[in-house]
């Protein structure tokens, strides 16, 4: 079934108000770049984004788990094999973690080769006593703390484009090529993660799962003739942000003759942009891909609702995600009436918990970070209202990065306020650090077992 509207077409999101857009100060160069991006070829086939949507039917039945992670906002600088390897690794072991302890398939999702481009709350922000425009992301400027560098440059979403090729061609490398096979689970594990507590459960459930492995070639499975435990499927995802790059990059699939967004497999409509009458949720509606939207805490059931309806007006399933972050306090009293609204309007969505993005707390000196305990506590309550209320908790979408950082407080190897300043090293929101990420997984696996 095809969600397309028939009067839709990539380039009809251009009637409606467009919110969080950059002023591109030069509009011939924007068209010319868009006119580049038009001839370059998709970054994924339509046919991946369909098998997406299959696995993401199996979550909203309750069969499968969503794990979508990545950075807040991937680097321009930070190009290279092993970052890209160290994020696949924390991936790998968290899926490993979920899935031992659910016994339950882990669909994995990466905000990874896209996730260029950032709403933000204000328009402006002051660097060092200068105001400046806000830091939109790398496809759109740098992050330098001055004026010039601030503005908008449309040859930046050709990087983008290029950067997105390559993580990607080196992901389905890594995934198809023998890194994520399972009988490399103990390989996953770092030494800085190694020596961690999280670190140590691991290793004991690593070996558990090559003791399985055992087991089952000396009962005479033929180990080496199962490609699932060889290879692996990761996706991709971003932020649907910027229409100007995600417009020439949406083509018809030649197989369905259905508009797809071959910019990445899953495509997400951030708090900020999910208007009903917006140029995003205009935009997304009519693509086939499998999308996402995050409900915060403004979000009215009945705003839930519409949305429901607008971007899967036909109830496929797979086709539509809820990210709801609504923060450790409010998550008790606000969700439980989004599933029950949800539910009972007959919905196939999968649930996922951002336990991110509504726990951003400053620290006296006014450094923004995220405490491990109020992102468990956002991830528990959701867990505790989908039991209440009979629904799935599908999955949870996370902000990490595979690197030793101090960005998140708390973990069961604490970091501390005064550590913060030691290895603060993303571009926007602080994310979770790999041994903080793996502590995380088996919380949740707990979780899915004992509620
Ligand atoms: C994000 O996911 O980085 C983000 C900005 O989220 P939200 O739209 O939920 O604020
Ligand atoms: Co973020």
């Amino acid at each position: 079934m095809a969600v397309t509207e028939p009067s839709w077409a990539p380039s009809s999101w251009r009637g409606l108000p467009a919110a969080q857009q950059p002023d591109w100060p030069d509009d011939a160069a924007l068209a010319d770049v868009r006119e580049r991006l038009r001839a370059l070829p998709p970054l994924v086939f339509a046919g991946e984004a369909r098998s997406l949507l299959d696995s993401l039917a199996e979550v909203t039945e309750g069969r499968a788990f969503l794990l979508q992670a990545g950075d807040c906002v991937e680097s321009f600088r930070d190009h290279t094999a092993p970052a890209i390897r160290e994020k696949l690794k924390v991936l790998l072991q968290m899926s490993a973690v979920l899935t031992f302890g659910a016994t339950l398939p882990v669909v994995k999702v990466g905000r990874i080769a896209g996730q260029f481009a950032k709403p933000r709350t204000s328009a402006t922000e002051v660097v060092d006593g200068v105001e400046l425009p806000s830091f939109r992301g790398h496809t759109v400027h740098s992050d330098e703390p001055t004026p010039e560098a601030r503005v908008a440059d449309p040859e930046r979403m050709i990087q983008a484009y290029y950067q997105g090729a390559s993580t990607l061609n080196l992901l389905r490398a890594f995934t198809k090529g023998g890194f994520a096979d399972l009988t490399q689970v103990h390989n996953w594990n770092r030494e800085f993660v190694a020596a961690s507590p999280a670190g140590r459960r691991y290793e004991i459930l690593a070996d558990e799962i090559e003791r399985a492995l055992r087991f089952m070639e000396a009962v005479g499975i033929d180990l080496a003739n199962m490609p699932t435990l060889h290879e692996v499927n990761v996706w991709t995802s971003h932020e649907g942000l910027l229409l100007d790059y995600e417009e020439p990059l949406t083509r018809v699939d030649s197989l369905t003759g259905r508009w797809y967004d071959c910019s990445a497999h899953m495509l997400w409509i951030g708090d900020r942009t999910r208007d009903l009458d917006g140029a995003h949720v205009g935009f997304l509606a009519g693509v086939n891909n499998p999308i996402g939207v995050k409900i915060g805490p403004t979000a009215t059931s009945a705003d839930v609702l519409a949305l429901c309806e607008r971007l899967n007006p036909d109830r496929i399933p797979g086709r539509l995600t809820l990210i709801t972050r609504l923060g450790a306090g409010n998550v008790h009293e606000l969700l439980p009436p989004l599933l029950r609204a949800v539910a009972e309007a007959e919905h196939p969505v999968v649930w996922a918990c951002d336990p991110m993005h509504a726990n951003l707390v400053r620290t006296a000196t006014g450094v923004k970070t995220r405490h491990f305990d109020a992102i468990m506590a956002e991830i528990e309550g959701f867990f505790v209202a989908h039991r209440d209320v009979g629904t799935w908790p599908g999955g949870v979408h996370i902000e990490f990065t595979g690197e030793d950082v101090t960005e998140c407080l708390g973990g069961a190897e604490a970091v501390l306020e005064e550590q913060l300043d030691q290895r603060y090293l993303t571009l926007c929101d602080p994310r979770l650090n790999a041994r903080q990420s793996l502590d995380l997984a088996f919380r949740v696996a707990e979780l899915m077992r004992s509620i």
